[in-house]
C-alpha cells in the first residue's frame, strides 16, 4: 500500500491513470481552435474543399442521338474561304492542279489516240430548256458542273453563253470519269489497264468544239473537289448538280454545292423525278429546301434552287 492507497498492483493503476491523462490531453489539443487552423492552411484540407470535379464523358459511338440536327449527317460546312477574284479562278485552279499548264497542251496524249472519236458527245437531257433559261437569267461568269462524262451539258452550256451574252464564261467541270460499275454494258469505251479514257474524250470533245479556254476539267470526286473549292474561295454563279444519282451522293453534292454559290447565284439539276433509287435525288432536294427554307422549282426533268 503506498500514500495514496494503492499497493504495488496499484503502481501499475497509476501508470495506466498517468496514460489516460495523456490522451485526454492530446485529444483535447487536437481539437483546439489553433489546430483547427494549422489543418485549413494544409493543401490537404484545400483540395477536400474544392467542389467535385466533374468529368464529362465523350459521345460515344453507342450513345443514343437525341437531336440528329446537330450530328454531321446534317451539319456541312457553310463557309467558305475569303472569296478570289472571278477572273483569277482559272489560273488558280491551273496552278493548284495542273503544275500551272493546260491540260490541253500537247493533248492527246499518244496512248489515247487510237481510242478516240473526234467527236463524242452524248448525255441525258443536256440540252433541256432549264438551260438557256438559265444562262440567259443568271449570265454566269463562274459556272460548277459537277458530273459532266462526254461533255454534253457543258459544251451546250458554253455554246449558249457565247451565243446569249458577250464575256468569256469559265465552266469547272467536277468529274471522276469513271462513269459507273457496269456502264461499259451499255456504251463501249476501249479499256487500257482498267482506265477507259473517258477523261481523254470529253478533253477531246471540248478541244474539237473550240472550249478549251472556257471549260475545265476538275477529275476527281465532286466531294473532294469541292473541299477544295471551298477553301481556295472559289465560288460560282450557276451550278449545275448531275454526278451520281443516290441520295446520300445527291445529298452531299447539294450541301457542299450550295455553300459555293455566289449570292444571287441559281444551283440546278437532273432526274428529279426518276424512280432510280427511290427517287434519290428529289428526296435530297426536297429535304435540303425544307431545311434551307427554301422553294424548290421543278423545270421539266430539272429542280432549281436559288441563293437566298
Ligand atoms: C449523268 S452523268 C453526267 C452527264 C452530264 N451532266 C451531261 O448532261 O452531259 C454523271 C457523271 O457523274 C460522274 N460521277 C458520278 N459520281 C461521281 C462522284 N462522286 N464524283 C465525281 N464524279 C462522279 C460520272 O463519272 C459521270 O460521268
Amino acid at each position: 500500500m503506498n500514500m495514496f492507497g494503492f499497493s504495488n498492483g496499484g503502481k501499475r493503476s497509476h501508470g495506466f491513470l498517468l496514460l489516460l491523462a495523456v490522451v485526454f490531453f492530446l485529444s483535447g489539443f487536437l481539437t483546439s481552435p489553433l489546430v483547427s487552423l494549422l489543418k485549413c492552411s494544409s493543401p490537404v484540407k484545400q483540395l477536400e474543399s474544392l467542389p467535385p470535379i466533374r468529368i464529362h464523358k465523350a459521345a460515344s459511338a453507342l450513345d443514343p442521338i437525341t437531336d440528329w440536327s446537330l450530328t454531321d449527317l446534317v451539319l456541312f460546312r457553310t463557309k467558305c474561304g475569303e472569296p478570289i477574284r472571278q477572273e483569277d479562278a482559272k489560273t488558280l485552279l491551273l496552278n493548284k492542279v495542273f503544275d500551272g499548264i493546260s491540260p490541253f497542251v500537247e493533248f492527246p496524249p499518244e496512248l489515247a489516240k487510237p481510242y478516240l472519236r473526234e467527236k463524242r458527245i452524248r448525255g441525258w437531257g443536256s440540252t433541256g430548256a432549264v438551260f438557256a433559261r438559265l444562262v440567259e437569267e443568271v449570265k454566269p461568269k463562274i459556272i460548277l458542273e459537277l458530273g459532266s462524262y462526254l461533255g454534253a451539258s457543258a459544251i451546250h452550256m458554253a455554246t449558249l453563253a457565247k451565243s446569249t451574252f458577250d464575256h468569256q464564261v469559265f465552266i469547272i467541270c467536277v468529274d471522276d470519269f469513271r462513269g459507273w460499275p457496269g456502264f461499259r454494258d451499255k456504251f463501249k469505251f476501249h479499256q487500257t489497264n482498267g482506265d477507259v479514257q473517258l477523261l481523254y474524250q470529253f478533253m477531246q470533245n471540248v478541244q474539237t468544239m473550240n472550249f478549251t479556254g472556257n471549260i475545265l476539267p476538275l477529275p476527281f470526286s465532286t466531294t473532294s473537289a469541292m473541299s477544295a473549292l471551298c477553301e481556295w474561295g472559289v465560288y460560282a454563279d450557276l451550278i449545275e448538280v448531275d454526278a451520281a444519282h443516290d441520295f446520300h451522293s445527291a445529298w452531299a453534292d447539294i450541301n457542299l454545292g450550295y455553300s459555293l454559290l455566289k449570292p444571287g447565284g441559281v444551283m440546278f439539276g437532273h432526274d428529279y423525278y426518276t424512280k432510280l433509287d427511290n427517287r434519290g435525288v428529289g428526296r435530297a432536294v426536297d429535304l435540303f429546301a425544307r431545311l434551307k427554307g427554301l422553294r424548290v422549282e421543278p423545270d421539266g426533268q430539272h429542280w432549281i434552287l436559288r441563293s437566298k
